[in-house]
């Protein structure tokens, strides 16, 4: 758990992290045990990498965030009760080739597998298209762990549909899909300009998912409310709203030029031809000048779906000791879920800076 013995009050990143996630279990209304165990759940995936001291450069270049940190938080926050925390990490975030990255990746989703039990079945059927030898980047494998009360979290895997090259990501997502069954999925998702990940609820749910995520650069603001395929889905006027407010935009001629808008699209039903869930990305970080501007957002969207935003002020000082307008970056997105039989759900990203702490724009 710790790192080099040398410079005292270095912390590691293991031990960086595992204070964080403690803390945010707190907000999440988990209790000290299952913190501890998450804590440790954490470290554990992170590897070797967790021991890694943070005055030293991180040990990769991960996109799983702008600082390469390899971890990320999220809450997730409904209507009746305290909000949801995840955590999203890479687990071979310390390998020197994405080949080792995906190998390790593997390991921690397979010893997950039998500490809680659970099949991992559809990531079987997956691998050899996924996690080839010689992959194409970005990633490899990122894991997320959806963290209930008990101490056994809800297993997420996320894989590259590029892992064989950007100009074959189509066809990858086409037959990741059928040899999963959905044979009539891929029909279902909407234009976009390139996917950036395939994602499998491994685990303990009542209805495991495959998601699709499109990406959609340069998007007009008034599009956005489009892109849901799913039946009964949220309004085109609901997904605008939601999109105006997260990116700050005015007026529908305006094009959400920065980062691009993620959709997600979310099959259950592998003889369905249309997904059973839709959830929009924005990424706030990028079209807000600091965090106290992203968090404003965060807090009106969240009071507008009738969420108490109080969870979410008490997580951005349990990350960091910075003022929220100091910076920008640490709400990385918002996003807004919808899921057949379920509320919707608002979530925020929630970087952990372990490194560096992008300075406000404008
Ligand atoms: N950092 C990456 C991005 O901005 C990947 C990522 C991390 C992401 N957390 C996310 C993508 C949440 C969508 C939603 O794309």
């Amino acid at each position: 758990m710790t790192g080099t013995p040398g410079r005292p009050g270095v912390p590691t990143l293991g031990e960086f992290t595992a204070g964080q996630l403690r803390r945010l279990c707190e907000v999440a209304h988990l209790d000290p045990e299952d913190a501890r165990t998450y804590a440790d759940v954490l470290t554990r995936a992170l590897g070797p990498e967790a021991g890694r001291r943070l005055d030293l450069p991180p040990s990769g270049r991960t996109f799983l965030s702008d600082d390469h940190t390899p971890v990320e938080y999220s809450l997730s926050f409904r209507p009746d009760g305290p909000p949801d925390l995840r955590v999203l990490l890479e687990p071979g975030c310390g390998t020197a080739t994405l080949e080792e990255n995906g190998r390790a990746g593997l390991d921690v989703i397979h010893a997950m597998s039998r500490q809680w039990g659970f099949s991992t079945t559809c990531l079987d059927k997956l691998e050899d298209l996924l996690l080839p030898p010689s992959p194409h980047g970005p990633l490899a494998l990122w894991c997320a762990l959806e963290l209930r009360p008990g101490g056994v979290p809800r297993v997420k895997v996320y894989l590259n549909p590029a892992a064989n090259g950007a100009d074959r990501a189509e066809e990858t997502v086409r037959e990741a899909l059928d040899r999963i069954g959905h044979h009539r999925a891929f029909e279902g998702l909407p234009r976009g300009d390139g996917y950036p990940f395939l994602a499998l609820d491994l685990g303990d749910w009542k209805q495991p998912r495959v998601k699709v995520y499109v990406r959609h650069p340069g998007l007009p603001a008034a599009a956005v409310g489009e892109l849901s395929r799913m039946p009964a889905g949220p309004t085109a006027a609901v997904l605008r709203d939601f999109a105006a407010t997260a990116a700050g935009t005015t007026g529908t001629d305006t094009r959400l030029a920065g980062l691009p808008v993620l959709s997600c699209h979310a099959f259950t039903d592998p003889a369905a031809d249309r997904p059973s869930g839709f959830t929009l990305h924005v990424p706030v970080r990028d079209y807000a000048r600091h965090d106290g501007e992203a968090l404003e957002r965060a807090v009106a969207l969240l009071a507008g779906h009738g969420m108490d935003p109080a969870p979410l002020l008490r997580a951005l000082p349990s990350l960091t000791g910075r003022r929220p307008q100091d910076g920008v970056g640490l709400i990385a997105y918002l996003a807004l879920a919808h899921q057949r039989g379920c509320p919707p759900r608002l979530t925020a990203y929630l970087s952990s800076e372990a490194y560096t702490v992008r300075p406000p724009t404008g």
